[in-house]
């Protein structure tokens, strides 16, 4: 087992009817005038906006607004962001929608407290010293950036997404409402689905000693999530495993099933922000379609941790080596994700580099890691290359 720090400050209000409480939530953060961000309008088709005004007016809160924010959040919005909150003088930033509003909240927070431009901080050439407090109102489960302590923008010019970790942007509270996520399209539900998996599957899957309460903690995250992605592609309207997937999003991603790991491995992220900067795809669906050719490129190298993912999540028999059980879980991921209509591959996924692009991707990433990353195994630029080739 490895040390860890475990900080999850976030103070977490769960059920249906939630979102009346985010007025006295606000006000207990001591908000006084509030930026409300949201995205494209399902908030304001929903009649969540509303309710969340008239439950900020009922506190007596000043609040402006900024919605527009697009999936694969745009450093563009974020400068907008920044201006509006310095002249209307904001003191709390309350992001009302997925994991693409939080983070695009949480970039307006670090740009209105620390000097100079916001992107250094994604650009990884300083660390941030502050960052203004944000709260969330969600509606989709997924990123899990309602607990995180992660953001994540996409730069306009060079459409360069980039991802920044500090504890400072964790939100203050989160205000969970299943019943907000029944709008949903379904390949939003399903590629949500795959990311609040795969924020587990990253720390499982990684090398050196594991923490056996963490793994069956992430074992029983996984399988549940499994589960409720099948139903919920039956039946859209399950208020129980709706309520189960939002839960899940949130523990996936607020580190408790990275305790006692080395941090996990978060090649399958690189390579997917990467695709999500050049083709804009949905971030759980761009995971679906490159994690199978990573694991085939890795698993001999983390094979135990395979063989354990295989025969405890997804129930693979231990027939044969242990190399053969090991790609028989790779199969049987592969084969839960074509259930649920997500891509097993970029063709799937509706993108289709050139032999450029692909070498543009792999050159990204790795430098974006500074060169190497991965746990399961190191990798690095023509390691990233093949990855994507055996995706397409
Ligand atoms: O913009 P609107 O109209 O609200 O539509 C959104 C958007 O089109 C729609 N949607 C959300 N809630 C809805 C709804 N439609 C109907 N009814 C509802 N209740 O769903 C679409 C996707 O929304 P988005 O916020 O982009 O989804 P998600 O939560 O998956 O966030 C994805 C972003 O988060 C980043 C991803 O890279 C991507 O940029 N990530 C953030 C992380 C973090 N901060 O911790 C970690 C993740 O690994 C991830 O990288
Ligand atoms: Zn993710």
């Amino acid at each position: 087992m490895f040390d860890f720090t475990y900080y999850t400050p976030t103070w977490v209000v769960f059920g249906r009817g939630a979102s009346a409480q985010t007025g006295a939530l606000t006000a207990a953060a001591g908000a006084r005038k509030v930026l409300i961000h949201y995205g494209g309008g399902s908030v304001v088709r929903s009649g969540l906006l509303d309710r969340v005004k008239a439950s900020l007016k009922g506190e007596g809160i000043a609040y402006v607004e900024l919605g527009g924010v697009v999936p694969n959040p745009r450093l563009s919005l974020v400068r907008q962001g920044i201006e509006l909150c310095r002249r209307e003088g904001v003191d709390f930033l309350l992001a009302v929608g997925g994991g693409s509003v939080i983070d695009s909240a949480k970039a307006i927070g670090y740009g209105l407290t620390n000097e100079g431009d916001v992107w250094d901080f994604y650009d990884h050439t300083r660390r941030a010293a502050a960052c203004m407090p944000v709260g969330a109102v969600l509606t989709i489960a997924a990123a899990g950036s309602e607990m995180s302590n992660s953001s994540v923008i996409t730069k306009d010019e060079g459409m360069v997404k980039r991802g920044y970790n500090d504890d400072l942007c964790r939100p203050r509270f989160a205000v969970m409402d299943p019943e907000l996520t029944l709008t949903l399209p379904d390949y939003q539900t399903a590629s949500g689905c795959v990311d609040i998996l795969m924020h587990t599957m990253e720390r499982y899957l990684s090398s050196g000693d594991h923490m056996e309460l963490t793994d069956a903690l992430a074992e029983g995250l996984m399988r549940t999530v499994m589960e409720d992605a099948r139903i919920l592609r039956d039946d859209p309207q399950d208020y129980e495993a709706r309520a189960e997937v939002m839960w899940a999003s949130s523990l996936s991603h607020n580190g408790l099933t990275g305790c006692g790991s080395d941090g996990g491995d978060w090649v399958s992220h690189g390579l997917e922000h990467e695709l999500g900067g050049m083709f804009d795809v949905a971030h759980g669906a761009g995971l679906a379609a490159v994690w199978g050719s990573w694991a085939r490129y890795v698993y001999r190298d983390c094979l135990p941790r395979f063989v354990r993912f295989a025969q405890r999540v997804l129930d693979v028999p231990a027939e044969g080596s242990q190399e053969e059980t090991a790609l028989r879980g790779i199969e049987a991921m592969e084969e839960f994700y074509r259930s649920i209509r997500m891509p097993t591959n970029l063709r799937e996924l509706g993108v289709r580099p050139t032999q450029e692009q692909l070498e543009t991707l792999a050159r990204m990433c790795s430098a974006a890691a500074g060169g190497a990353k991965g746990s399961a195994k190191r990798l690095r630029e023509a390691d990233m290359l093949e990855i994507y080739r055996m995706a397409l």
